[in-house]
């Protein structure tokens, strides 16, 4: 397996765990973490047939805790550009991917922390997690996507009271915005975050794959355009062996065995 300076991998079947692993930082992502990550994405051999990838922080304080400011205090303005433009096209790569990615939050989830969350599919929280995007405290503006996921996912009012007023989000509150799907508590985050592994790992996985891409797509097109592709791929369904074994399985009183690729 690939080594990473700032990463921790591991693959187990159909699941990834993708660990940002500098918590003397709380996380902070330099560029080498946000390389590394897009190396991660293109490790072919780590990627194949994948079906989750959860992205995690390590230590106990920290998801990420923002870009590392350390190293943005030198940056040129060509440099800087540069910069939010590797970060984004690392949201869009996860956004974009067959697989589905979740972020496991346990604790600080701040500026780039916090668009990296907002990049996946899923957020699972702990309750004392924080959210927030405080660039403007540091004369600056979210570049991995805050400003326009933020809104997208919470409304503007409060994307504006996060982004410009400082106000930060607990697990909880971040779970009644529609930013996070579930909260837990500490102990029980991982058991939470395992169970819906398991629960996504049963489902067929072309089916999987391309819900994700017709949810995701819900966001940039016409309703009527989203209908018309859900439709297609509907029918799709009936050309592979997916429908057959699960609506058998079904009727025949079993558990359906999928495979991996059709
Ligand atoms: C670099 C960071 C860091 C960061 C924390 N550290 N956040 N280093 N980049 N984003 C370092 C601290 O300097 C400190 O190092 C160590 O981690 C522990 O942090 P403390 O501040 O001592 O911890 P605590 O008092 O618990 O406070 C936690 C915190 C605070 C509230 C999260 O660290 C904080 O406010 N961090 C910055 C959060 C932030 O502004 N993020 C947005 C960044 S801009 P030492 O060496 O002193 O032990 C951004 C832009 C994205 O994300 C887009 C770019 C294109």
């Amino acid at each position: 397996m690939t080594h990473y300076e700032t990463l921790l991998t591991q693959r187990e079947g159909g699941v990834a765990t993708v660990t940002i692993n500098r918590p003397k930082v709380l996380n902070a992502l330099s560029q080498q973490v946000i390389e590394e990550l897009h190396r991660v994405l293109d490790d072919q051999s780590f990627t194949r047939d994948l079906r989750v990838m959860i992205l995690a922080g390590a230590g106990e304080k920290s998801f990420v805790a923002g870009a590392d400011i350390a190293a943005m205090r030198g940056l040129t303005p060509h440099e800087a550009a540069e910069f939010a433009r590797l970060g984004q096209s690392l949201s869009l790569r996860l956004e974009a991917s067959p697989f589905i990615t979740i972020a496991k939050v346990q604790g600080f989830a701040l500026g780039g922390g916090c668009e990296l969350a907002m990049s996946c599919d899923i957020v699972i929280a702990a309750e004392k997690a924080l959210f927030g995007q405080p660039e403007v405290d540091l004369g600056l503006i979210p570049g991995f996507g805050g400003t326009q996921r933020l809104a997208r996912r919470v409304g503007l009012p409060l994307a504006l009271e996060v982004l410009c007023g400082g106000r930060k989000l607990n697990g909880r509150e971040a779970q009644q915005l529609g930013l996070v799907s579930q909260v837990t508590t500490a102990e029980d985050l991982d058991a939470y975050v395992q169970n819906l592994v398991k629960n996504i790992c049963k489902a067929a996985p072309r089916a999987v794959a391309e819900t994700k891409r017709l949810a995701r797509s819900s966001m940039e097109q016409p309703l009527v355009h989203g209908l018309a592709a859900e439709a297609s791929s509907f029918a799709t369904c009936f050309a592979g062996s997916e429908a057959l074994e699960g609506l058998s399985a079904f009727l025949e009183k079993r558990p359906a065995r999928f495979t991996t690729s059709e």
